[in-house]
């Protein structure tokens, strides 16, 4: 069975208030577009095309209008409401009858990730058939973050979700990827102290089980989690200078539908055509006419 994904875009985003007080913030601005054009395009280029947007009941029809049905893009989009912000791992359990016993990756709606053969990384672990991957970037402030422990082969050996004392740099980035038992695992998690199913108790019960693939992640990449007014402004820039000296594009899901082949040319410029006189839409009619190829 192909492997679908769930975007997680719930919570109250209280480290970005008051910006978030009347929007939610997976959908704030990270320089040009929407921030959760950013998750959703890293599953699509990991090939799986049939994507659940989870979010608060108050947010939930801001995505529906933005993100309709998916098939503008060649894909699959569902919809289902958080009432609480109970946990990250608690979304398998909302999507449960959605997932229909597939395998499910699942991103964190405020995670940018980029950089060069991600994708092929990516699409290794949603082909994967057993077991669970996660990556491992290194980070200056660990505590923030779930924390992966290796021995000197590399395995990973354990992993402590925001450790109070240094263990190791290397945080567990917000791209999960899972077999077709996550909801089963996902049911045994017992909410933590602070009252949410850790997405790192998941992983861990993968871990115990001795097959949680934790891949590190090396300096060509970034990984950005556009959380506090500071971060949001450095994914912001961040995405700005690839896309101002480079002219490729960043996030950009009509560009990683073409792409894959889920839209043609001709789709396309009409997406290009709709954004009008933006240098996103002048940046993709170049595309659909084989500049920048
Ligand atoms: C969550 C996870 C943590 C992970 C992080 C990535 O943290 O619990 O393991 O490293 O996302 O962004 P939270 O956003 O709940 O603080």
């Amino acid at each position: 069975m192909n492997m679908k994904g769930i975007v997680l875009a719930g919570g109250s985003g209280t480290r970005l208030h008051p910006m978030t007080l009347a929007a939610s913030k997976q959908l704030l601005p990270v320089y040009d577009k929407p921030m959760v054009y950013y998750p959703l395009t890293v599953l699509m280029l990991s090939g799986i095309r049939d994507v659940l947007i989870v979010s608060t009941p108050d947010d939930l029809p801001q995505f529906r209008r933005l993100l309709g049905d998916g098939a503008q893009w060649g894909m699959r989009f569902s919809y289902a409401e958080q009432p609480r912000p109970e946990g990250i791992a608690q979304a398998f359990l909302i999507g449960d009858e959605w997932l229909a016993g597939a395998p499910c990756a699942l991103v964190l709606g405020d995670n940018l990730i980029f950089g060069e053969h991600l994708s092929t990384a990516f699409r290794g672990a949603a082909e994967r058939p057993d077991g669970a991957t996660v990556f491992a970037y290194q980070v200056r402030d660990p505590e923030r973050y779930g924390v992966a422990l290796f021995d000197e082969t590399g395995r990973a050996t354990d992993i402590v979700e925001k450790p109070t004392t240094y263990i190791s740099p290397w945080a567990v980035i917000g791209l999960y990827f899972y077999d077709a038992r996550v909801t089963e695992f996902a049911r045994s998690v017992k909410p933590s102290a602070r009252g949410e199913l850790e997405i790192t108790d998941l992983n861990r019960l993968y871990l115990e089980e001795g097959t949680l693939q934790v891949e590190r992640l090396g300096r060509g990449c970034a990984w950005l989690d556009a959380g506090t007014p500071d971060s949001l402004l450095q994914a912001g820039a961040f995405v700005q200078t690839i896309q101002s000296r480079q002219g490729m594009l960043v996030g950009c899901p009509e560009e990683v539908a073409y792409r894959m082949g889920y839209i043609d040319a001709e789709m396309l410029r009409m997406h290009a055509k709709r954004l009008g006189k933006t240098e996103l839409g002048r940046l993709l009619h170049d595309l659909a006419s084989g500049v920048h190829a």
